[in-house]
């Protein structure tokens, strides 16, 4: 019961990865924000029937005032905002593209989601966390920025971006003791993945022989590396990102 009393919010809380990281910090005593454009409020409702501890925001990360009501529901429903999770992002969806070819639209929407989502959900929870003198927030990145992965530059983009916005925030939001971290995953069996069986064929064999770890890695692996971000035990970190891939690039 580590987050007891605690607010967070997970944004695309409602499936793969974050899904996981909502159970986890659920399973610790945390009341739960799920913000996400599909299913925020079936998602939670399979979580906590009664709504007292969990509860749903239909919200596109993108859209400022989506993230405004986001912050809104959990301050009016809760109290307080101790931790934001960055999680909602676009990458199951994109299928691996020359970077002459990537179509320029999708290429917008990417950056959209992927950078600006986390910047406004960022923005939003911010003035709660001044005035509480304290918080926390956790941005999903990926391993692909620190390799150099191709046929993927719109996505490689964005999260070279979001360990770029990690660095910048932690030093703009330090001195209110807001806390700025990154979690960096491997190629994950997620929901979105597991819909997509054209990547699993491309990148399952050839992500698994990279990893000191011979397993695939599953969204339950993410969990312990942001509840460590969000925790006391991590109270004089800040400005991080860690890889969790199983040992495939040694950051
Ligand atoms: N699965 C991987 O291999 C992998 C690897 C590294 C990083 N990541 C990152 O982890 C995060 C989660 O990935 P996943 O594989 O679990 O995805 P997923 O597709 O399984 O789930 C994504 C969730 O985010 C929600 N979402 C998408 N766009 C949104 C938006 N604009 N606003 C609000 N919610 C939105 C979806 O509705 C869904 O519930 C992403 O940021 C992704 O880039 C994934």
């Amino acid at each position: 019961m580590k987050f007891q009393g605690k607010t967070v919010i997970v944004t695309g809380g409602a499936m793969g990865i974050g899904r996981s990281i909502v159970e986890g910090f659920l399973a610790e005593g945390a009341n739960i924000v799920i913000a996400d454009c599909s299913n925020a409020d079936d998602a939670a409702k399979d979580l906590d029937k009664t709504g007292d501890r969990v509860v749903g925001v239909s919200c596109d990360v993108s859209s400022q005032s989506d993230t405004e009501q986001m912050a809104k529901t959990a301050l009016d429903k809760f109290g307080r905002i101790d931790v934001l999770v960055n999680n909602a992002g676009i990458y199951s969806s994109l299928k691996p593209t020359a970077f002459e070819d990537l179509d320029v639209d999708e290429w917008k929407r990417v950056l959209e989601v992927n950078v600006m989502g986390q910047a406004l959900s960022s923005r939003a929870v911010v003035p709660t966390m001044r005035k509480q003198g304290d918080g926390r927030i956790i941005n999903i990145s990926s391993g692909t920025p620190f390799k150099g992965v191709p046929f993927m530059l719109h996505y490689v983009a964005s999260k070279g971006a979001v360990n770029a916005m990690t660095k910048s925030l932690a030093k703009e939001l330090g001195s209110a003791g807001i806390l700025v971290n990154g979690v960096a995953p491997g190629f994950t069996m997620s929901d979105g993945v597991l819909a997509n069986p054209e990547q699993i064929e491309k990148l399952q064999d050839i992500s698994l022989k990279a990893r000191v770890i011979q397993r695939d890695q599953m969204p339950e692996d993410i969990v312990g590396a942001v509840m460590y971000f969000a925790s006391q035990e991590s109270a004089f970190i800040t400005g991080q990102t860690l890889v969790v891939d199983g040992g495939a690039y040694f950051h």
